[in-house]
């Protein structure tokens, strides 16, 4: 399995924190943010890694990242997303890449305090469709939140005002190589991008999405409250643990 790591955006939320750099270069306690998914990513025995970043400060990625020797990886792979077209565009630009391969996606603002270990085990076990990683959070809002029906998960609401549970969808994803198809299929959404939740959703329309819960604490790091949380997090007790 390859992993996807994506890294781009204005990162608006964060202003004037990334008013001349990329939220994922931010410091997140003793280290820049990208360090941790690509960590977790490694963790979990992936070694063909892509950054797919954008902006006026891709460079930055490459002098920071180099061949990734500090993960202990051979080399790692760029690509750079022009303009602002979303999530899942940035993901669409991932193909060549993936070359017909499953591929674990992180968003590069995600931090986990363990790993995903047995997920992506259960993931190469799975003959197609995809997996999504739940979490129960206090403010589901801020999210994409699974509907369930019983054990199934019917449906994903992207940030919904009223949500059906305090399950996020968090930002780890795996996928079979049919979600480029899927991608190309997309129409933008209200605030004109193409929405990971709505790739998820059509995996779940064709009956093959899976979902498991994560052990541990999660946080995104893309607001000022959520960067302070996880920089808080990190200094306490650590991140990508691989006991437990
Ligand atoms: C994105 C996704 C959302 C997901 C979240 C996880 O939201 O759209 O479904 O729950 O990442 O971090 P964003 O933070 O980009 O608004």
């Amino acid at each position: 399995m390859k992993g996807v790591i994506l890294a781009g955006g204005l990162g608006t939320r964060l202003h004037p924190l990334t008013r001349v750099t990329n939220k994922h270069l931010l410091p997140v306690y003793d280290k820049p943010m990208i360090y941790y998914p690509i960590q977790t990513l490694v963790n979990a025995g992936i070694r063909d890694i892509l950054v797919v970043t954008g902006g006026n400060n891709a460079g930055d990625f490459l002098r920071l990242l180099g061949n990734g020797k500090e993960f202990g990886l051979e080399e790692i792979h760029y690509t750079y997303q022009e303009g602002e077209g979303g999530i899942a565009q940035a993901l669409g630009l991932a193909e060549h890449f993936a070359d017909g391969e499953k591929i674990c996606v992180i968003l590069g603002d995600n931090l986990i305090e363990k790993n995903i270990v047995k997920a992506a085990r259960d993931f190469e076990a799975q003959p197609e469709g995809a997996k999504i990683i739940l979490k129960e959070v206090p403010d589901p809002q801020r999210f994409g939140v699974a509907v369930r029906d019983g054990d199934r998960v019917v449906e994903i609401l992207e940030k919904p005002k009223d949500p059906p549970s305090n399950l996020a969808v968090i930002g780890i994803y795996f996928y079979d190589e049919k979600v480029f198809e899927i991608v190309k299929g997309l129409k933008p959404s209200a605030r004109g991008e193409l929405e990971i939740t709505d790739v998820n959703n059509a995996y779940i329309a064709r009956g093959t999405m899976t979902w498991e819960i994560l052990d541990g604490w999660w946080t995104d790091a893309g607001t000022i409250a959520s960067l302070y949380r996880a920089t808080r997090l990190v200094a306490e007790g650590g991140a990508n643990k691989m006991d437990g």
